[in-house]
């Protein structure tokens, strides 16, 4: 693999900024972000006041810890404009997320913001091992979803020249990078799975390909993942952060040179980790839920959003500022299973440990009188004999008995026979009556 390390000039100043100038500098910015929300936004105002604060009360940066929360639940009741802190002809653009029943929330930009999120996300490349230069496939979705335009533009203010394949028909996205040769690859890592299949379907060695830098995010995965991915491309897979709520792609992102978690972009959101049952605020290092935020966003801001990402906040390294190690899950894909707590990325880690069964997998829950099953379906890798498949596959359901502490049922099945995501992949089907 080429070393793709940035060199140390090539940073914004701001990257290795000393911690105590950091923290400065987020206070101020702090105490101007959350009286603009006071002012501008009616939610925040009536939030501020039931829970008997107002911005003057932030002395320290510590104390936002009085100030209440805001979820997906406030998005919705405020929908669609209703969070918007600028009047709406300043919006400049919206996006929104999916979300799987009902309404979607609803996000808006100024072009300020747009300006800020495109220096990030060129940032947040560079730091994954992009160059001025390069060319950058963008194979997420374009469109209402944060993460096309969100690669786009950060690509291209880093002076890339961009490719906007966007998600979808994977033999054309096979055929351009064998064309087209981009060095840097921006996708789900579950879709870059299906590439990388299509790639040797096509007859093309996967690591024969230009690609040097595969930068992974919008859904979970593991270090074993990562493992598969730089073994099966020779390229780097550096894993990428973000949510539309807070800005979209580009809140944290792995450093090249060491791939120890993701660096978050202090200097425009502010990172707690709370306990997300009682809501209290974790010292760093302890594993909790991900409360943003927003430092700087003018359209709209956001005030202690909880993200239900589950990480730690770790110390700086390849930067200054602090780290989130690389996310669990979220805490709606927590599955209980007989009273144990499983995620989908712990059975992962195992799968990926079993060299005759592929990354395809999806976890289906089911319930059998008042006991609810998990049974993990799992294709064979191709080339692998279905005989010595099934054998793996009875070897990892002793696996998972033995490291996570449930019994699942394990049902390996042919390749092609999971079905492959364009964007993220649903890795949890829930059966169970009401779901
Ligand atoms: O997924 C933004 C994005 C696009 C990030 C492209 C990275 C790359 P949403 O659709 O709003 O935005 O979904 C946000 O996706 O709260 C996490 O649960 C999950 N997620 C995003 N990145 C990661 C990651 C985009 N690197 C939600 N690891 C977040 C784990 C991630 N989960």
């Amino acid at each position: 693999m080429q070393d793709r390390t940035p060199r140390p000039e090539e940073l914004e100043p701001v990257e290795r900024v000393g911690v105590d100038e950091l923290r400065a500098r987020q206070l101020e910015r702090l105490r101007w972000s959350l009286r603009h929300a006071y002012d501008n936004v009616p939610h925040y105002r009536r939030a501020f006041e039931a829970a008997d604060v107002h911005p003057d009360d932030l002395r320290e940066l510590a104390d936002l810890a009085r100030f209440p929360f805001t979820g997906k639940a406030e998005l919705r009741e405020n929908y669609p404009f209703g969070m918007f802190a600028v009047p709406r002809e300043r919006i400049a653009r919206l996006h929104a997320s999916s979300g799987t029943t009902g309404r979607p929330t609803v996000v808006g930009y100024t072009k300020q913001d747009l300006a800020t999120w495109a220096r990030l996300m060129a940032r947040s490349i560079r730091a994954a091992g992009g160059r001025p230069g390069d060319r950058v496939h963008v194979a997420y979705g374009y469109g209402l979803f944060t993460g096309g335009l969100g690669a786009h533009y950060g690509a291209e203010e880093l002076g890339c020249t961009v490719i906007p394949v966007s998600g979808g028909m994977t033999e054309r996205q096979a055929l351009l990078i064998r064309d087209f040769a981009p060095e840097v690859i921006m996708v789900t890592p579950s879709y870059m799975l299906a590439i990388v299949d299509e790639l040797e379907r096509q007859g093309i060695d996967p690591r024969t390909t230009s690609l040097q830098v595969g930068i992974f995010g919008a859904e979970p995965w593991t270090e074993d993942m990562r493992r598969e991915m730089e073994q099966r491309l020779d390229m780097h897979a550096v894993d990428i952060y973000g949510l539309s709520e807070v800005m979209g792609p580009g809140v944290a992102v792995e450093c090249v040179e060491t791939k120890d978690g993701l660096h978050l972009w202090e200097d425009h959101f502010y990172p707690e980790i709370i306990d997300p049952v009682t809501g209290a605020v974790l010292p760093d290092g302890e594993p909790g839920e991900l409360v943003l935020t927003s430092l700087t966003k003018e359209a709209m801001p956001v005030v202690r959003y909880r993200t239900r990402d589950l990480t730690r906040l770790l110390p700086g390294t390849a930067r200054s500022m602090r780290r989130i190690e690389k996310i669990t899950g979220r805490t709606d894909d927590m599955m209980i299973v007989r009273g144990v707590n499983v995620f989908p990325t712990q059975i992962e880690e195992l799968i990926l440990r079993t060299p005759a069964l592929s990354p395809h997998f999806q976890c289906v829950l089911d319930r059998q009188g008042r006991l609810d099953t998990l049974t993990v379906k799992v294709e064979r890798r191709v080339g692998v004999a279905a005989d010595e498949a099934e054998r793996a596959g009875a070897a990892l359901v002793q696996q998972v008995k033995n490291t996570i502490g449930v019994s699942v049922a394990v049902q390996v099945i042919e390749p092609d026979g999971v079905e492959r995501s364009m964007g993220k992949m649903r890795r949890i089907v829930d059966q169970r009556r009401g779901h």
